[in-house]
C-alpha cells in the first residue's frame, strides 16, 4: 500500500465532507447542497461503499483527495498534507529540493510565524511588545492560540534567520516577507509590529496582519500592514478567524462578522467563538459562498465610521444575492462613559454586554426601517418619497420574493400608500440588481444540457433496475446518445449484455476499467444517480419513466436529423441535383412520421 492508499482506507469520505457541508442519508449515499455551484435543491452525492462523490448539477466528482483540493484550492500535496494529519498516517520525509514552490512559501511563512513568536515571548526588546500585549489585555493562552509574535526593529534580521534556515532571498521574497526597493536592495517588511498571523481555514499560516505598536507612528505604512497577495496568500479566499471559529459556527448556526482582526481575537479570548472579521473591506462573493456551507446566517457588526459602513453594505449585498440572512448587531454609543467604536472596546466593557448585542441583532431589514423612519418625516410629502428610495433600493436586494413581498407590504403600510404604487418603483432596482449579478449566475453555464441529463437518467435507471436492460436496446440507437462518456458506457452495455445475455454490475465495471479508468468513474456516479433520484421507484414506475424518457431523447435525436436533411435538402436544391431531392425528402418524410409517431 502506498501513502497515499493507506490514508484513504484510514478515511471514510463521508466524515471528510461532513466537515464542510451538511449530507443527509439518501439509500446507502449521502446527498447534499452542492459547495461548488449554486443550487437550492441537492445533486451533490456521496457514496461511503466506494468512497467517491458526485454532484449531478455541475459534474464535478472524484475521491477525498480531490474534494480537500478542490474545496481549500489545494495541490495535491498540501491535500496529501492535510489528509495525512486527519487520518493519523506520518508522511515519509519530502526532499526540500523537490519541494513544490508552495510548500517552500509555506515553510518560510511557518518559520517567520516561530521567529515572530519567540521574539515577542522570549527576547529583550519584545518588551514593548509584551507591554502592548498587557494594555490591549490579552492572555498568555490568547498569545499562543493566535500565534501572535514581534517583529524586531531590524532591516535585516528575519532575512537572515531564514537564509540561514536554507531559504533563497527569491522565495523569501514571494512569501512578502521582504521588500525589494529599486536600487534592488532587500529588507525585512515587518518591522517593530505586533504580528498577527493569518490562518487558512486549515490552520495553516499564509501570511500576517501587522500593527504598529506606537498609535503615533500609524502614518508611517499604515496602523496596519498585510502581507501582499501570494501564491499562498489569496487576500479575496482567506477569512481571518475561521479555523477557529468554524464549529461554533457550525454549532450557533450563526457567523458573527466584525471588522476587526482585534475584535475576532477579543471574542474569542472571552469566549465567543463564532466570530470572524471582514478586515476591513468588503468581503467577497467567494468568502461569503464560503461562509454559506458553514451556515446561512449571518450577523454583521460595523464600526460606526463610515468607511466601514460603506464596506460592510456591499458585503451585505452579495450575501443576500446568495440567498444568506443577514441581521444587523447595533452596539451602544457608549457605556459608562466610555464612547464605543467597536466589539473590543465592548468587550472591555464586559463580555455580557457584547454577547447581549449579539443576541439582539436584528434583521438588516428592520435595522434599515428604523433608520429612514428615525432619519426622515413620514408626513413631509418630499421625506416620505425618499424614505420609499432608499427602503426599495435595500429590499430589492432580497433574493426572495415571499420575503420582498413581506417587507413592501409593511412599507406601505407605514408610509401609508399603495403597494402597487410601490411595486412599479421597485422595478427599476430589481433590474439594477440583474444586470450587477452576472458574476454569480456565470457557473451555471458549466450546467449540463438537457440531452445529457436525460441520457444520464436513462442509463441510472438500467443499472438499477437491469432487467430492462433489453427492452432499451431494443429501443434505443447507440448513435442517440451524443455525449462521449455515456455513449461509451451504452456502447459496452450493448456489448455486454449481447455476450452474456445478462447483467451484473461488477462484471461490467471490470470490462470498462480494462478499456479506460474514467468510464468506471463516469458509471459509478450513474450509479449514485440512481440512489439518488429513483431510490423510491417501484417496478411500474420505472417502466413508465424508461418510456418517457426514451420518448424524450428521440425526440431530440429525430429533431436533430430532421434539421440536418433539411440543410442538405437546400443544398441539393441549389445544385438542382434532382436524385439527391428526391432522396432526402423520402428521409425527411420518414422522420416527420417518426416524431409525430412519437
Ligand atoms: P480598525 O482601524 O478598526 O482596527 O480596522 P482594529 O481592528 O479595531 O484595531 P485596533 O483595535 O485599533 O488595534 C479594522 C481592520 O481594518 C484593517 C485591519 O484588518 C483591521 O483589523 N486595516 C485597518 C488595515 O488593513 N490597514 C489599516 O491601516 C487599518
Ligand atoms: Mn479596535
Amino acid at each position: 500500500m502506498n501513502q497515499t492508499e493507506e490514508i484513504k482506507a484510514k478515511l471514510d469520505i463521508v466524515d471528510i465532507i461532513s466537515e464542510y457541508i451538511q449530507l443527509k442519508q439518501a439509500g446507502t449515499n449521502f446527498k447534499g447542497l452542492c459547495p461548488f455551484h449554486n443550487e437550492k435543491t441537492p445533486s451533490f452525492m456521496v457514496s461511503r461503499e466506494k468512497q467517491i462523490w458526485h454532484c449531478f448539477g455541475c459534474g464535478e466528482g472524484g475521491d477525498a483527495f480531490s474534494f480537500v483540493q478542490k474545496i481549500d484550492s489545494l495541490d495535491f500535496p498540501e491535500a496529501l498534507k492535510l489528509l495525512a494529519q486527519k487520518a493519523g498516517v506520518t508522511l515519509k520525509k519530502q526532499d526540500p529540493k523537490i519541494a513544490s514552490q508552495k510548500s517552500k512559501l509555506l515553510e518560510i511563512t511557518r518559520l517567520s510565524a516561530e521567529y515572530f513568536h519567540k521574539a515577542l515571548l522570549d527576547s529583550k526588546e519584545g518588551q514593548i511588545a509584551r507591554d502592548y500585549i498587557d494594555k490591549r489585555k490579552l492572555s498568555p493562552s490568547t498569545v499562543d492560540d493566535f500565534k501572535l509574535g514581534y517583529a524586531p526593529d531590524s532591516w535585516d534580521r528575519l532575512l537572515n534567520f531564514l537564509i540561514k534556515k536554507g531559504h533563497t532571498t527569491s522565495d523569501i521574497l514571494l512569501a512578502g516577507l521582504i521588500v525589494k526597493n529599486e536600487k534592488g536592495k532587500t529588507y525585512d517588511r515587518f518591522r517593530q509590529r505586533l504580528m498577527f498571523p493569518i490562518f487558512d481555514q486549515n490552520g495553516t499560516i499564509v501570511g500576517f496582519t501587522a500593527r504598529v505598536l506606537d498609535d503615533a507612528k500609524a502614518n508611517q505604512g499604515g496602523k496596519y500592514i498585510n502581507t501582499p497577495q501570494s501564491l499562498i496568500y489569496n487576500k479575496s479566499l482567506v477569512i481571518f478567524g475561521l479555523d477557529k471559529a468554524k464549529k461554533q459556527i457550525k454549532e450557533n448556526d450563526l457567523t458573527v462578522i466584525v471588522e476587526g482582526n482585534m475584535d475576532v481575537i477579543a471574542s474569542h479570548q472571552a469566549g465567543i467563538n463564532n466570530v470572524i472579521a471582514s478586515s476591513g473591506t468588503a468581503l467577497t462573493l467567494e468568502q461569503l459562498k464560503f461562509l454559506d456551507r458553514y451556515s446561512p446566517n449571518l450577523a454583521i457588526a460595523f464600526d460606526a465610521d463610515l468607511a466601514g459602513q460603506a464596506a460592510a453594505e456591499r458585503g451585505i449585498e452579495t450575501a443576500l444575492s446568495i440567498g444568506m440572512n443577514v441581521k444587523i448587531i447595533q452596539m451602544p454609543e457608549e457605556i459608562n462613559g466610555q464612547t464605543i467604536k467597536d466589539p473590543d472596546d465592548l468587550l472591555n466593557q464586559g463580555v455580557e454586554h457584547w454577547q447581549k448585542a449579539i443576541d439582539s441583532a436584528i434583521s438588516f431589514l428592520d435595522y434599515h426601517f428604523n433608520k429612514q423612519f428615525k432619519t426622515f418625516d413620514k408626513n413631509d410629502p418630499l421625506q416620505k418619497k425618499e424614505i420609499a428610495a432608499k427602503l426599495l433600493k435595500q429590499i430589492a436586494k432580497l433574493n426572495d420574493s415571499v420575503e420582498q413581498e413581506h417587507w413592501l407590504k409593511l412599507l406601505a403600510q407605514k408610509l401609508d400608500v399603495s403597494e402597487s404604487v410601490l411595486r412599479e418603483n421597485i422595478d427599476q432596482y430589481l433590474e439594477r440588481k440583474n444586470t450587477q449579478n452576472n458574476d454569480i449566475k456565470f457557473e451555471d453555464t458549466k450546467l449540463k444540457n438537457r440531452e445529457h441529463l436525460l441520457a444520464e437518467q436513462l442509463l441510472a435507471l438500467i443499472f438499477k433496475f437491469p432487467e430492462n436492460l433489453e427492452y432499451l436496446i431494443n429501443h434505443l440507437d447507440l448513435e442517440a446518445i451524443n455525449e462521449p462518456s455515456l455513449y461509451n458506457i451504452y456502447k459496452q452495455l450493448i456489448l455486454y449484455y449481447n455476450k452474456v445475455n445478462n447483467f451484473d454490475y461488477s462484471e461490467f465495471e471490470k470490462i470498462l476499467n480494462n478499456l479506460d479508468s474514467n468510464l468506471v468513474n463516469n458509471s459509478s456516479a450513474l450509479l449514485l444517480l440512481a440512489d439518488k433520484d429513483f431510490s423510491d421507484f417501484k417496478q411500474a414506475d420505472v417502466k413508465k419513466e424508461i418510456i418517457n424518457i426514451l420518448k424524450q431523447i428521440k425526440k431530440n435525436y429525430i429533431s436533430k436529423k430532421i434539421k440536418q436533411v433539411e440543410g442538405l435538402l437546400k443544398q441539393a436544391e441549389n445544385n438542382n441535383d434532382k436524385v439527391q431531392i428526391d432522396e432526402l425528402t423520402k428521409d425527411f418524410s420518414i422522420l416527420t412520421q417518426e416524431l409525430n409517431q412519437l
